[in-house]
């Protein structure tokens, strides 16, 4: 059985039953004449595409309003949900809060990027936990401006973030969010949305079939390479995929997690994930991103993966043959490819809660701070025993391998050694038989041998003092060598 997409628009009913699943929430809004707004990239990269989506609660039972890139969201995915675009916001004459502060502030000039901006303030109206100046970095990332500058529109953000205006807005946070599925077909295509794991897992025997969750990685391959998958299985409305807890002292996250739910709640308990994914995308693409995409796209630069190699993570398995698990360096079997069985989900991962005591870091180095790709990523576990000697050492990096990997010899070097600059430094020589990383644009082979190795010296100087190179409170660069951030 095939339904219509049915939605809330801007306050209006939306039924919509002709458009290809395939089509972007953003292309059918143009084709709407709702042209606010803006095509930039059509790959999650400018934010000209920002609209506003109501979200299930992360916790509590309120609702949340999630900017993300209309330009990567499938339009059978608001089926039951309430968007709101830049047309929705004022009221007549009236603007909205996040609209009347960039026109105080001087926020807009030629005003091609102003829509997605906007509603880019809009989320962070509803937010209550924008309290830090990076918090506040990261609720603009996702938006590039070319010609007013970002001082004004930061001026704008800052006066409007946790306000709570009290509209209507504010009211539908209260609104329940829909957990029914959803099956859309046309134009020989269609996409189901189950709510549970065993459906999926059915739909996914399906000749042809794919699945998908955010669609942050697979939504390029329709935008910019012109694919059009014929049966997607979306995995992001089944409830047991989703959300994060901690069980007899292993921390649980669903796969199906979006990555901002993820990136606030593993703040105290696995501060190294959570300091990966503060430098991970936008929030635009965090939103809809989950950990189950980033592991299963098998990306020899995903960030994630270094994270859950460091802290000895299982995945959990599920297929028409039952459920298996797998040990996070056994997932990945070659360049783009997982241990994935044909019929397979990835359902969650498993992270032991690590001894408190231990030393931990993650880095993520690339061109700029915000939005970009990684050159080199590293995440580092090691414990230490009651003379200084380390008896456990975990190093694990991204972009120095064909799959994310950890540094097996240079682990072994540094084995009973004294945990000191001067093992560490000679340990690190090690790094260069590991790993024979490849020369593209994003760094040459030596580039990247060299910053494997200075992050495994700088991570033993940045943990001399506290064992956890935790995320700094304030605004920093890319990590610099024996500076603590
Ligand atoms: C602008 C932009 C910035 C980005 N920045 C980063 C970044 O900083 N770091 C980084 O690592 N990545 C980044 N990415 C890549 C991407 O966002 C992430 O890899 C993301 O986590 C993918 O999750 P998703 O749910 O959107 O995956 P989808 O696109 O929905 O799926 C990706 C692939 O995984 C498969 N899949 C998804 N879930 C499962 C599952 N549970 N079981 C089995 N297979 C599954 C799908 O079939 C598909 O082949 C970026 C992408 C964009 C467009
Ligand atoms: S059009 Fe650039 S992020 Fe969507
Ligand atoms: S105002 Fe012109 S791109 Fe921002």
């Amino acid at each position: 059985m095939a339904d219509p997409v049915r939605f809330q628009l801007n306050g209006e009913s939306v039924v919509e039953a002709e458009a290809r699943p395939t089509t972007t929430l953003l292309q059918w809004l143009r084709s709407r004449r709702l042209v606010g707004t803006k095509e930039g990239c059509a790959e999650g990269d400018c934010g000209a595409c920002t609209v506003a989506i109501l979200d299930p609660p992360d916790e509590g039972d309120e609702g949340v309003w999630r900017a993300v890139n209309s330009c990567l969201v499938l339009l059978p995915m608001v089926d039951g949900r309430q968007v709101v675009t830049v047309e929705g916001l004022a009221e007549g004459d009236t603007l909205h809060p996040a609209q009347a502060a960039m026109v105080r502030t001087l926020g807009s000039q030629c005003g091609y990027c102003t829509p997605g901006f906007v509603m880019s303030l809009f989320e962070s109206c509803y937010r209550s936990d924008l309290d830090a100046s990076w918090k506040r970095d990261d609720q603009l990332c996702g938006n590039l401006c070319r010609c007013t500058g970002y001082r004004p529109i930061r001026d704008a953000l800052d006066a409007v973030a946790g306000s709570r205006p009290d509209d209507a807005f504010r009211a539908a946070l209260g609104t329940p969010s829909p957990t029914r599925p959803a099956a859309y077909a046309a134009r020989g295509q269609r996409l189901d949305a189950p709510t549970e794991l065993s459906e999926a897992i059915a739909l996914l025997q399906h000749p042809g079939a794919r699945l998908v969750c955010g669609a942050t990685d697979l939504g390029l391959e329709i935008t910019q390479r012109h694919q059009h998958p014929t049966h997607l299985v979306s995995l992001e409305r089944i409830p047991q995929l989703r959300g994060a807890r901690i069980e007899e002292g292993t921390a649980i996250l669903g796969a199906a997690t979006p990555l901002t739910q993820l990136e606030t709640w593993s703040a105290t308990p696995l501060p190294i994930l959570h300091r990966m994914l503060r430098y991970f995308g936008s929030r635009q693409i965090k939103h809809r991103a989950t950990l189950g995409g980033n592991l299963c796209n098998a990306s020899p630069i995903g960030d994630l993966a270094p994270v859950l190699l460091a802290l000895d993570a299982h995945l959990v398995l599920e297929g028409p043959s039952g459920q298996r698990r797998v040990a996070v360096g056994d997932f990945f079997v070659g360049y783009r490819k997982t241990a994935l069985q044909p019929g397979e989900i990835l359902t969650d991962v498993r992270i032991p809660l690590p001894d408190p005591a231990a030393r931990r870091g993650a880095y993520k180095v690339s061109r700029r701070r915000e939005l970009d790709i990684s050159a080199v990523s590293a995440a580092m576990r090691v414990e230490l025993d009651a003379a200084g000697r380390v008896q456990l050492a975990r190093l694990a990096y991204g972009g120095m391998a064909a799959t994310p990997a950890r540094a097996l010899g240079t682990e072994a070097a540094l084995q009973g050694q004294p945990w000191t600059a001067a093992t560490v430094a000679a340990a690190a020589a090690h790094l260069e038989r590991d790993f024979t990383p490849l020369s593209d644009h994003r760094g040459s082979a030596w580039f990247r041998t060299t910053v494997a190795r200075n992050l495994l010296v700088g991570f033993e100087a940045e943990t001399r003092e506290h064992p956890v190179v935790a995320l700094p409170d304030r605004h920093t660069g890319t990590v610099v060598l024996g500076q603590t951030p």
